[in-house]
């Protein structure tokens, strides 16, 4: 019987605690708007329709209640839809918090409305950008039409529910409507449940994506006879893969995509939420007949069904209707904004436990790189370097001399992360918790007098209540490097348990009833509580340098627009394949929901890794926006110098690889903060033709041009990957092999390779570093080489490069430059190679040079090369032209890459 007892404890420790948790039926509101399918029959009270310039309102009533609705159409193919109480003749009991923070512009830009009619069954509008509303009265339903095709329709279940505040308790008002128990917890709801619902159909789509944060499949799935998807921040210990049980962030957001279109659908609501989700028939819904055609009857036309289910807060839907990928990423990152261009030192490669103990260690860690020669730009410190987990502090045993250890650590360009919390230690003689209780700055009990008092990792804690700005502007103000002991500019933040955790709290975290700035509940903000930490500690760091330089700031909890302030990582992994495979479905679908700056923690975060597994996982988080190799304090120590030399070889060959792409990467995310797209992009953003690709999630792209294939299997040293796309050309990037598209292959990948590929028709710039290098301040001068993947024809190839000074916000003011390259046939016989400036508004000059160039899928035989300077006098170039492998490799080029240079192929 023992080894029985033995697999019990094993499982125990490996597996999440379920009980903690609510489920669906668990929760007093889902339950009620999940199994109640009743019909509610709002209709639209005759007369209450109008229009102003930009939008419609009106009344809508059923036997219950009355409520006002909104819609207004927004510039770039967006629609919003509100729904609210109706004020009528009696006050409202209480006001809805609106997360008007979470928008990049609490007043999102109107366009006008182009026509509209107000009719007696229905009232519709058009946009000047050609999208259609048409609101039927009776029952109420909305229906858009992007463009002449419906596309999603709301409340055609006719399901609308919505509960107002109220004064006083009512019989019928059902259970857990005033008050409702979890475990030992009672949650007191003084205002009544006020949650609300509606069901949005998604016509024409079989696939969506989205909804962080839950590790699960790329595609979402069907939750019918299932749990629906879960929206509400919390510290989950051990999370299980393939579940919708909620995690540490929320962003209420799905994108739906087929061959001809796309649609996003915002609901923007931080209070809990449950999203069920099914794959249905446009037949079996109301609105079949609506989009039937003559090429096309509803029984083959694909619906999703979903419904969103929230707590409390607004019905604020935001409809975005694409059609093409990158219309969609760029309207939904209008709205909730994107992440700006990072300082370059944080997509290097960063070393993290929990935790480097003490100055020493630190140092050792750091001399290990440095005699291995591994790169490495950033070490964090864990919880424990503070004195008692007093945030703010140092452990002063430990840590005598922080700001000496900071500076030596900056002496080759290398940063530190300091751990800073939410929860601050209930300790009558520490500062920031003596200055927050003065002043007000805590979280509130149940009647708003007690301050709340909760456990985490110092014992007994208070919160701060970043939902109040004065707060937010007192917590900036403590990242001052004279208020910071011990900090540099070279110290940046990591934001972790802000969801928040609390270790004693019901599902470890706050109990919804606790008080809040402006009396508001904490269920009503709960999922936005993580977003104003780590935007007020984004704020703290860019005032400390009065704007000089950019902040890095890691954040485990976030809401829709956290991508502005912070970047976020996947939390409390395992070092499990499985985990290491899961990974990728979550970095995609945060990068889906329009927070590209995502990483997971290398090696897995709890249990003992091995050094294949280790390996792997370095070569995907290369490859991943963000690359922190973390892990327990539990665990072995497992710094890649530890490792046997062939596993330390290819490790840091991994992290040289990312060091090589590093222009690359650079680029793409300064091309996300003009356009959104995220960096770590699903098939369907670039090929979105080829539908076998759609719900990929064992690979992905970097940007347009990069496939990356990681191996995931113990012992596997040959790889499969899919060529997505129709008739696309794809080059295996260590040799230059040519591959076409669609269609599966092998690949070799001993433990040394990852699979990565180049798109034909992209020029990608590559570090070329003729030795070590400690870090990326270290490479600033080294050159670049082009690597031009030919399109099928063999006839052209673009691509750009993106150089600032990686630190400050001097690009701001014109210190940057963005340029192009081209390669194109101009005749039978001539094929240019040019750059261009894509940008006359940058200044930037900068000094590095054009190494070598590439060129891959070459079908003509070149005679001759010559390349055209500044003063056009054309120059020789030596190549080396490989014809059974179609390759040419130019040497020397010697161009600068912001100057204008042309090269001529003669064939
Ligand atoms: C949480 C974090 C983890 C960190 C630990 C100690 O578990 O997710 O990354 O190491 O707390 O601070």
């Amino acid at each position: 019987m023992k080894w029985f007892l033995l697999l019990g404890a094993v499982l125990a420790v490996s597996a999440v605690d379920r009980a903690k948790f609510r489920r669906c039926i668990d929760t007093a509101f889902c339950r009620r708007h999940r199994e109640d399918k009743s019909l509610t029959d709002y209709k639209i009270v005759s007369n209450s329709l109008k229009f102003n310039d930009t939008a419609l309102h009106a009344i809508l009533k059923n036997k219950e209640n009355s409520l006002v609705l909104d819609i207004v159409a927004l510039k770039d193919s967006t629609i919003r839809l509100v729904i609210d109480e109706f004020e009528g003749k009696e006050a409202r009991v209480r006001t809805r918090w609106q997360p008007l923070d979470a928008l990049a512009k609490a007043e999102p830009e109107q366009q006008k409305i182009k026509k509209s009619e107000v009719g007696k069954e229905e009232s519709w509008f058009e946009t000047e950008d050609g999208h259609k509303v048409v609101v039927q009265h009776k029952p109420f339903r909305v229906d858009l039409y992007a463009k002449g095709t419906l596309v999603t329709t709301i409340n055609s279940r006719n399901w609308l529910r919505f509960e107002h505040f109220r004064k006083g308790k009512k019989t019928k008002d059902g259970d857990g409507f005033w008050e409702e128990k979890w475990g030992d917890h009672k949650d007191m709801k003084p205002h009544g449940s006020s949650s609300v619902s509606v069901d949005i159909a998604l016509l024409g789509f079989k696939m969506a994506y989205g909804l962080p944060e839950h590790s699960e499949t790329y595609a979402l799935r069907s939750t019918n006879n299932y749990e629906p998807y879960r929206l509400y921040n919390l510290d989950v210990f051990e999370y299980e893969i393939n579940n919708p049980m909620a995690l540490y962030g929320s962003v209420p957001y799905l994108a739906a995509t087929n061959p001809r279109r796309t649609l996003g659908v915002l609901w923007l609501n931080p209070s809990e939420t449950w999203v069920d989700y099914d794959i249905s028939r446009a037949d079996l819904g109301v609105v079949g007949k609506l989009v039937e055609t003559e090429d096309e009857r509803a029984d083959r036309i694909p619906q999703i069904n979903t419904r969103f289910i929230s707590e409390t807060g607004l019905i604020d839907v935001f409809f975005f209707l694409g059609p093409k990928p990158h219309d969609l990423f760029r309207q939904y990152s209008k709205l909730t904004g994107v992440t700006p261009v990072p300082p370059q030192f944080s997509l290097g490669y960063h070393q993290c436990r929990w935790n480097y103990k003490d100055e020493k260690d630190v140092r050792e860690v750091i001399a290990k790189f440095d005699e291995n020669e591994i790169p490495m730009d950033v070490i964090w410190l864990d919880i424990e370097h503070t004195d008692e987990k007093r945030y703010f502090t140092w452990d002063k045993e430990k840590f005598p001399e922080p700001k000496q250890m900071v500076e030596d650590v900056a002496k080759k360009g290398r940063k530190m992360v300091l751990i800073v919390d939410p929860h601050i230690k209930k300790d009558k003689n520490y500062t920031i918790y003596k200055e927050a209780r003065k002043k007000g700055f805590l979280v509130k009990e149940l009647g708003g007098k007690k301050t709340f008092v909760g456990n985490c990792w110092p014992q007994d804690s208070v919160y701060i209540d970043f939902t109040n700005p004065e707060a937010r502007k007192w917590w900036s103000e403590k990242f001052a490097l004279d208020k910071y002991e011990g900090t540099t500019e070279d110290v940046h933040i990591w934001n972790d348990m802000n969801e928040p955790s609390v270790f004693n709290g019901p599902e470890i975290t706050m109990p919804k009833d606790l008080v809040h700035y402006d009396d508001r509940e904490h269920r009503e903000v709960h999922n936005m509580y993580g977003f104003y930490q780590h935007e007020a500690t984004h704020n703290g760091l860019i005032q400390r340098s009065e704007r000089k330089l950019r902040p890095f700031v890691l954040t485990r909890a976030f809401f829709a627009g956290s991508q502005r302030t912070a970047a976020v990582w996947t939390g409390d992994n395992a070092a499990t394949w499985e985990h290491l495979k899961a990974s990728i479905p979550m970095l995609l679908t945060l990068s889906t929901a329009g927070i590209p700056f995502v990483g997971a923690d290398v090696g897995g975060f709890f249990k003992d890794t091995d050094p294949e597994l280790l390996v792997r996982w370095a070569q995907a988080g290369a490859f991943q926006p963000f690359f922190r190799a973390h892990a327990h304090t539990d665990t072995k120590r497992r710094e890649p110098y530890l490792l046997d030399e062939n596993f330390r070889a290819a490790y840091k060959k991994a992290i040289e690889t990312r060091y090589k792409f590093l222009p690359y990467i650079y680029t793409i995310f300064y091309e996300h903060s003009k356009n959104g797209k995220p960096v770590m992009r699903p098939h369907w953003l670039e090929l979105v033709e080829d539908e076998v690709g759609y719900d990929e999630d064992r690979q992905w792209l970097v940007g347009n041009a990069i496939l990356v294939k990681p191996t995931l299997e113990a012992g596997e040293t040959r790889t499969s990957v899919y060529l997505p796309g129709k008739r696309e050309i794809w080059y295996e990037f260590d040799t230059g092999k040519a591959r076409p598209s669609p269609g599966a292959m092998q690949i070799e990948t001993p433990i040394d390779k990852i699979a990565v590929f180049q798109r034909g028709g992209t020029i990608i710039p590559i570090r070329e570093m003729d030795g070590p290098r400690a870090s990326l301040a270290e490479t600033k001068a080294d050159p670049v080489s082009l690597y031009i993947g030919l399109n099928n024809r063999g006839d052209s190839a673009n691509g750009t490069i993106y150089l600032d000074d990686g630190e400050t916000f001097a690009y701001e003011k014109g210190e940057f430059a963005f340029w192009g390259f081209t390669f194109k046939k101009e005749h039978d016989y001539l094929f240019t190679i040019t750059s261009k400036n894509l940008d006359k508004k940058g200044k930037l000059e900068s000094e590095i040079l054009i190494d070598k160039i590439y060129l891959r899928g070459v079908k003509f035989y070149p005679q001759t090369a010559h390349i055209y300077l500044d003063d056009f006098v054309p120059e020789d170039l030596p190549f080396e032209h490989d014809r059974d492998s179609q390759q040419i490799v130019i040497s020397n080029v010697g161009a600068y890459l912001t100057k204008e240079w042309k090269i001529d192929l003669h064939g």
